[in-house]
């Protein structure tokens, strides 16, 4: 007897947890960074197109998987399929990005922690403190690094234990909104900056000569990465999703504001770099923690400001970091009857040591040097878009009609694009996927 799965508290607590899932260091992080090495509005636009063609049609599919079977992601294409199926590969694939991605992704997020720290402890606004520097001294710092990377995912794992939908909600319901209010004050601030025009310039110019082959699919990974999709956490959480709420409502909802809060994120940021000569677009991972408080350190209430945005930051990290544990949690569950309390402290457990080279892989000249841009590389490049490839081709040609059908109808007002949907998924995501990934690594 197993039981009766878990369900979220209401349909405003799906889209607040897939919304939480999706927006975190991938939005306000990753994406100015990305966006900076690959020449601005010109990777804003292939992202928005990735996101449409390719991230809407998938979302809804794999939250449709999800709740047509109430399985995690090997049980549910077992559930749809039979065992030793060929497509439960892709259901394995998605445990090991989701395990992979929670590695790094703890380790950034414990630098975010650390700053959070150092804004409460008065250490980010000595005057003269050039904040490049101090993530450069944070990163190079491998007892620094692992520390926090413990404290954060130690953080995960004690959510996890308590379930799903576990009064996270209520905190989200506040904290999600003060993100983007807190963002969009920011955006009005970096309206009167110097640098706002060329900020701005640089984020919706379009300038093909900065555009690398590589660039299409950085803009795809990224767009997985940025939806929470390919490896199997929508799907898990659409599990515990009812009967009667419309998918495709939902999904456009959750990408509307995923990407609105990506831009409002370019919106604030570039504006920044072009005002303070000392920061570049394309000076990589460290932007988002140079940039910020070099532009709130000249503004009143510095400390408390950088505060809230590093406080802001690891909780939507921290909501992310959630249900990318959930994906090998509710695998454990599923596939061996453990109790989640088991499972929460035993994937947990393996994710951090996991992430240990990681953390360790800013000492220069050290054994793991480069370790987490090698990981977020092949995650993000390769195993994010093999997981969509499965997924999409899986739900548009192997699911039953009926099932799918019937969850992408059923309580939706957007019917009249079952169709749409449908091609988009059968041949636009998988063929689009494949040319994008094998133009960039040269063989088309
Ligand atoms: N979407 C999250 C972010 O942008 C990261 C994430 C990816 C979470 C995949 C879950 C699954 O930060």
């Amino acid at each position: 007897m197993t039981a009766p799965r878990a369900q979220w508290g209401s349909k405003v607590g799906f889209i607040l947890a897939a919304a939480g899932s999706a927006v975190g260091l991938g939005n306000l992080w990753k994406f100015p960074y990305v966006a900076g090495e690959n020449g601005g509005g010109v990777f804003i636009l292939a992202y928005l197109v990735c996101v449409i063609f390719v991230g809407v049609p998938l979302m809804a599919g794999e939250i449709i998987i999800g709740r047509a079977t109430q399985k995690s992601p090997v049980g549910a294409i077992q559930a749809l399929t039979h065992k030793g199926s060929f497509w439960t590969s892709f259901g394995w694939l998605s445990v090991a990005a989701a395990s992979s991605l929670l590695s790094y992704y703890s380790v950034i997020a414990g630098w975010a922690m650390y700053y959070a720290y150092l804004a409460v402890t008065g250490g980010l606004t000595t005057a003269g403190t050039v904040y490049g520097d101090v993530f450069s001294q944070t990163v190079a710092s491998g007892g620094l690094s692992l520390s926090w990377h413990l404290a954060f995912m130690g953080l995960t794992i004690a959510v996890v234990l308590g379930g799903v939908s576990n009064g996270l909600d209520r905190w989200s319901r506040i904290l999600m909104p003060s993100l983007l209010v807190m963002l969009a004050g920011l955006v009005v601030r970096s309206y009167f900056l110097e640098g706002f025009s060329a900020g701005l310039d640089f984020s919706v110019g379009i300038r093909p000569e900065e555009f690398a082959a590589s660039s299409m699919l950085a803009a795809l990974g990224q767009a997985f990465f940025s939806l929470s999709i390919g490896m199997g956490t929508m799907l898990t959480y659409g599990s515990y999703l009812k009967r009667d709420d419309d998918i495709m409502g939902s999904t456009l909802q959750i990408c509307a504001l995923d990407t609105i809060v990506a831009l409002l994120a370019c919106l604030v940021i570039f504006p920044i770099i072009f005002t303070y000569p000392e920061l570049s677009p394309a000076q990589g991972p460290g932007l988002l923690f140079a940039s910020i408080p070099t532009g709130m350190s000249q503004m009143p209430f510095a400390g408390l400001l950088m505060t809230v945005f590093f406080f802001l930051l690891v909780f939507a990290a921290l909501t992310s970091a959630i249900s990318l544990l959930e994906v090998p949690v509710s695998f454990l569950i599923d596939r061996f009857g453990w109790e989640r309390r088991k499972a929460a402290a035993v994937a947990g457990t393996a994710i951090f040591l996991y992430g240990v080279p990681s953390a360790l892989g800013g000492v220069e000249g050290g054994a793991f040097f480069g370790f987490l841009d090698q990981l977020d590389y092949i995650v993000s490049n390769f195993m994010f878009p093999l997981g969509g490839i499965g997924l999409s081709l899986f739900v548009g040609w192997r699911m039953p009609d009926e099932i799918r059908h019937d969850h992408f109808l059923s309580g939706s007002k957007f019917k009249v694009f079952y169709n749409v949907w449908l091609t988009l998924l059968r041949f636009v995501v998988p063929f689009g996927i494949a040319v994008v990934f094998l133009n960039a690594i040269g063989v088309v």
